[in-house]
């Protein structure tokens, strides 16, 4: 499902911050989540739990208070080693600046992914921006990436949806690294 772009447009000047987010920040990656255009659009709730019990492996990037940019991860229940990020997204006025890049990374080296040593997402196979964006992380790291099936358009039931293929880099090293 593909969202709708929104005309709000976050500012340009001023300092990016990176951090983990917050409660209020709930309601602000709904909206970013809305203007990339391109993610499937979930509750406002969801956001909350995302921004309250998952904060540890999830971040944004913020500009003057609004949210221009966010990883949405959780470690596996039954693989605690393994991040899934669920959503990453950053506004479409503020790409290619690798806010995405250094979004992953900061959340890899957050303490909360210390026993993190794979990475996995879904990507759609026509989305070259995530690919990319993913393969350039696995290059930082070191690490491998690799594909293969993820979720079937047909386990979307009714909806009309691509294929996600499953990608996962790793095996990451233990010790973190801080980058620019
Ligand atoms: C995917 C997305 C998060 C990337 O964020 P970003 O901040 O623009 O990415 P970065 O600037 O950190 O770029 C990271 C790498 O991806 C590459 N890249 C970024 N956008 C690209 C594009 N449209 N096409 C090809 N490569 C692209 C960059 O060149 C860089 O690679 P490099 O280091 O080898 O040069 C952003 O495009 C987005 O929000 N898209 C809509 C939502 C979405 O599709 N999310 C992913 C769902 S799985």
């Amino acid at each position: 499902m593909t969202g709708e772009a929104s005309d709000t447009v976050p500012p340009t000047a001023g300092p990016l911050t990176l951090r983990e987010p917050v409660i209020d920040d709930g309601h602000r990656i709904h909206a970013l989540v809305r203007a990339t255009g391109a993610l499937d659009l979930n509750s406002t709730y969801c956001y909350l739990l995302l921004s309250s019990h998952f904060a540890g492996t999830c971040a944004v990037a913020a500009r003057n208070g609004d949210v221009l940019g966010a990883v949405l991860g959780y470690c596996k229940p039954q693989q605690p080693e393994t991040l899934f990020i669920w959503q990453v997204g950053v506004h479409p006025s503020a790409r290619g600046q690798g806010i995405g890049r250094r979004l992953l990374h900061y959340v890899l080296d957050q303490p909360g992914c210390g026993d993190v040593r794979f990475l996995e997402a879904t990507v759609t196979p026509d989305n070259d921006a995530s690919w990319a964006l993913f393969s350039a992380v696995a290059r930082d790291r070191g690490a491998a990436l690799t594909h293969g099936p993820g979720f079937d358009p047909a386990h979307f039931g009714g909806q009309s949806h691509e294929p996600e293929a499953l990608l996962r880099i790793g095996p990451l090293a233990a010790t973190a690294t801080t980058r620019e």
